[in-house]
């Protein structure tokens, strides 16, 4: 994207230093063409050689004049409360963060004309028939999902120009939190039993795709809602056996557990998944097979 453009674009990341944030911030930083702000809550960046403010989302005047002043043509969100468990006790601050967080940077955007994208999630679900296109019915069954929703619809009549972006199950390389995929592998080179659902039921989403897929709404100007979801359908339990596989780990370490048994604060969507034809017919979104992303992240998790 933009390869032939003379004047620099402005892109501001928010929550660089999630997991997502900092996979975006690596594929922009070092690139001609653009200028790359950072900005995170922590007072300090998880990455070199971009700018970076600390910042709070849910601070309507800070983030505002942090936008303001950098005068970005794109704002990038990958900020949330993303702990699905402590949104249900926790909810004015999930709301805060996820619904007016969402609202300020929407208001800025619009003041600017910027292009705002979100990310958003299958936890709009109730996982009772997915997989999901669009246009399905949302009905979640948490607060994270409820205030997932309600940030789409804080989007809806902001006036902005927005895309929402909804996936499911991110995984990759990122020094933050560790993914599914580096979770099942450390614990079972570590020689620890894991207990992994057989009946969530979602296409996991390789963080780097969804990097692409970010980078070509904007390149292509697309506006709205689109899922970017990975290729396959596939319970927890059998891409912690896909992980196995692949890795040589033993398997007989992992045991089939139900989503009941794990006694969560929040339910979870079960029969989920994202149905991603729209983004694959108008920005050519293609998801990369389940090996490949394994021996993508083979390098990483092997050293
Ligand atoms: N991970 C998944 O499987 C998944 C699935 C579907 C959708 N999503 C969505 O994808 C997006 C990125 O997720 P992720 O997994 O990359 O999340 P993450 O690793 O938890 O990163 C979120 C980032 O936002 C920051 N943040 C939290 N509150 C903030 C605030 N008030 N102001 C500014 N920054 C704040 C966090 O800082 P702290 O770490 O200090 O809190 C963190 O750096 C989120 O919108 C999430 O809802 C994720």
């Amino acid at each position: 994207m933009f390869s032939h453009d003379i004047i620099k674009k402005r892109i501001i990341v928010i929550g660089a230093n999630g997991m997502l944030g900092q996979r975006i911030i690596h594929f922009y930083s070092g690139k001609e063409n653009i200028q790359l702000l950072g900005c995170s809550v922590e007072p300090s960046p998880c990455f070199n050689n971009v700018d970076y403010k600390s910042c709070d989302i849910s601070k309507r005047e800070a983030i505002k004049d942090i936008i303001l002043d950098f005068y970005p043509d794109y704002i990038i969100n990958a900020a949330a409360f993303t702990n699905v468990d402590l949104c249900e006790t926790e909810r004015e601050k999930a709301w805060k963060i996820n619904v007016k967080g969402v609202e300020y940077l929407a208001e800025a955007s619009r003041i600017i004309d910027a292009h705002l994208v979100t990310i958003s999630t299958d936890y709009v679900f109730d996982g009772s028939k997915g997989p999901y296109d669009e246009r399905a019915k949302p009905n979640p069954l948490g607060y994270y999902g409820r205030t997932k929703l309600a940030s789409e619809n804080v989007l809806k009549i902001s006036g902005t120009y927005y895309t929402i972006l909804r996936t499911n199950v991110l995984y990759g390389i990122a020094n933050s939190h560790p993914d599914f995929v580096r979770w099942v592998f450390n614990s079972m080179k570590e020689g620890k039993h894991i207990r992994i659902v057989t009946d969530q039921i979602n296409n996991p989403t390789y963080i780097d795709d969804l990097v692409q897929a970010i980078d070509k709404v904007l390149g292509f100007r697309k506006y709205g809602i689109y899922n970017i979801g990975g290729r396959e359908f596939i319970s927890r339990y059998d891409f912690s056996i896909r992980v196995a596989d692949f890795f040589n780990l033993d398997k007989s370490l992992i045991t089939p557990i139900i989503t009941e048994e794990l006694k969560q604060a929040a339910k979870r969507p079960l029969r989920s998944g994202l149905i991603t034809i729209k983004a694959e017919s108008e920005f050519g979104f293609k998801p990369t097979p389940i090996n490949e992303t394994l021996e993508i992240m083979k390098k990483e998790l092997l050293q």
